[in-house]
């Protein structure tokens, strides 16, 4: 039986968030170019986006680009921008036909101009879509993002003091990236790194950590649809005991 049959569709996560690592070694071990490993790296990402699409998750949130990932050489850099737009630019016909809407998290003012420009255009016309949220995390880090939080509201504070000790986890999570979101339920990882490399810091506090060896541009539908049933198999106690959780 297929994964994807064995999936219980009444117990659909709402926001699959994906680390897609390992395009590099994946380009190194077929004597390619790095960049090679991510344009078929991109191509998964579209498989990946249908797959969740086609079950009924509401959000999925692909790591593309992490702040950190700027240290790396210049012309990979530079690669990965350039296909990060052409990407979008080539697949927003059927961003709209699904009626998905596009989005992002992360500083976007660090991003080329032209790259930025395409990537809010997307955004901007699919806003109103209804379907599955296709969140890109590109120039982000989470520790960065706490920050900008913290820096939120403290200038709030400064403008018009509240009481500090009736500040909520909840008024905290609105000033993040995610404000609007659930938090993932479910958090893959491919390439058999076993670290979150500073993504949702704050928002994968109690989400299911799902690792696999395999490597992202090989990390095709099925693949994606037996992380979503090992999720399912998995027990979810926030804390409380197995037998609260059964009661
Ligand atoms: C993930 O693949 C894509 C990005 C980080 C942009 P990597 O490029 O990190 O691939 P490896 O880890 O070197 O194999
Ligand atoms: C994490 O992968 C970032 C993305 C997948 C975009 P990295 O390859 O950059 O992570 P580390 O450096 O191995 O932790
Ligand atoms: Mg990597």
């Amino acid at each position: 039986m297929s994964f994807l049959e064995q999936i219980d569709r009444d117990r659909i996560p709402s926001h699959v968030a994906v680390i897609m690592d390992g395009n590099g070694r994946w380009a190194n071990k077929l004597g390619k170019d790095r960049l090679e490993g991510h344009t078929q790296g991109a191509v998964r990402a579209r498989e990946i986006v249908d797959a969740a699409n086609k079950i009924g998750i509401k959000y999925i949130t692909l790591y593309a680009f992490s702040i950190e990932n700027w240290e790396r050489p210049e012309s990979e850099v530079n690669g990965l921008m350039a296909l990060l737009s052409k990407s979008i630019v080539s697949q927003f016909a059927d961003l709209i036909k699904y009626n998905m809407r596009l989005t992002t998290i992360g500083d976007n003012s660090m991003l080329p101009d032209d790259v930025r420009a395409d990537i809010e255009e997307a955004c901007h016309k699919s806003a109103a879509n209804t379907g599955l949220t296709v969140v890109i995390a590109l120039s982000y880090g989470g520790r960065y993002e706490i920050m900008n939080a913290v820096k939120t509201l403290l200038k709030r504070y400064k403008q018009s003091p509240f009481d500090i000790d009736s500040l909520k986890d909840d008024d905290f999570s609105k000033c993040l990236y995610t404000a609007d979101m659930p938090d993932p339920e479910l958090l893959i990882r491919t390439s058999g790194e076993v670290r979150v490399s500073n993504f949702l810091l704050w928002q994968i506090s109690y989400s299911e950590l799902y690792f696999t060896d395999v490597l992202w541009p090989d990390f095709d539908e099925e693949q994606f649809y037996k992380a979503i049933v090992d999720y399912q198999h998995r027990e979810r106690r926030f804390g409380k005991t197995s037998q609260q959780i059964g009661s």
